[in-house]
């Protein structure tokens, strides 16, 4: 680097017309978190996804919607590793991960909604995001701290976040379906993802406890600008949060636009339609 004489004023020289970079260009649209170009997954001869290209835009809410047998939790392994497509590709901010292992996708900040079974049903329900919290930490190189009943700072500004704070001291296996709900969802935003895959939340959960349930999942998409990718049947939850709706059936895209848009598309009514019948 060549060195420049040092104005004695202390002022500094005005760039060059035209050598100071314009301010970067504001994208018309927010870059993709997740996208899936093409994928594909066929089971013994059979086509189960087919030629799907979708994204996940930074901060969005897309429900991946369809009949039953569209397709559509068979997308959600393929995007959370669970199975490996047979073509395509999925990307993650970016980055290639169509064949990282779950666990490697987690690292990168996609986040599934752990299985019931993973909860710590004599543990409270602090101790458990608490954990959470420690395995994010890194406690697998480490002796893990006994985990408080009632959690530390960031435990609590989980489960207030979900709802979940005035049960911060009951045993995980005491909730109701609804109230394990969120606490499945704490310990997902205790890793601190990016992006959350929601695979029917609201099912098992009591007709009562939707409404709340819904308002929570609001919340989190809010907060943090995170992205969720989300598959539920109860329509009314999904057009009210969605800014997009991707539509499924038999395996394929009918459409991945804004709600309105996708619920007048004759196509989809056809879809639904058919299978009603
Ligand atoms: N492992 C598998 N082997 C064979 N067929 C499968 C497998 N998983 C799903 N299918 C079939 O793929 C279709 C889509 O299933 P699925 O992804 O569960 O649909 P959805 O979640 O939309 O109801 C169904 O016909 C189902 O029987
Ligand atoms: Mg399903």
């Amino acid at each position: 680097m060549t060195s420049e004489p040092t104005d004695p004023t202390g002022s500094t020289h005005p760039a060059e017309p035209g050598t100071a970079p314009d301010a970067p260009a504001v994208p018309s649209t927010p870059s993709p978190v997740l996208s899936l170009e093409d994928v594909s997954w066929s089971v013994g001869g059979a086509v189960i996804v087919d030629h799907v290209t979708m994204d996940v835009r930074e901060g969005e809410f897309v429900a991946l919607i369809g009949p039953n047998g569209a397709g559509k939790t068979s997308l959600f392994n393929l995007v959370s590793g669970l199975t490996k497509p047979t073509g395509g590709t999925i990307r993650l901010s970016g980055t290639d991960i169509t064949r990282h292992a779950p666990h490697r996708r987690a690292r990168l900040g996609m986040g599934r909604t752990f299985q019931t079974s993973s909860v710590f049903a004599d543990l409270t329900v602090g101790a458990n995001v608490g954990l959470a919290v420690q395995a994010r930490d890194g406690g697998s190189h480490r002796f893990w701290r006994r985990a408080a009943p009632e959690g530390g700072p960031e435990t609590r500004d989980v489960l207030d976040l979900v709802r979940l704070s005035h049960r911060v001291e009951a045993p995980a296996g005491e909730l109701s379906h609804g109230d394990k709900r969120k606490l499945e969802l704490a310990l997902l935003l205790a890793r601190g993802p990016r992006l959350i895959l929601l695979d029917e939340p609201m099912a098992g959960v009591s007709a009562g406890e939707v409404g709340e349930l819904t308002a929570v999942i609001r919340d989190v998409h809010r907060e943090g600008g995170r992205s969720v990718l989300m598959v539920e049947h109860h329509m009314e939850v999904l057009l009210d949060m969605a800014d997009r709706l991707a539509v499924l059936h038999h395996g394929a895209l009918l459409a991945h636009t804004d709600p309105d848009s996708a619920m007048s598309d004759p196509r989809v009514q056809a879809a639904y339609l058919g299978d009603a019948a």
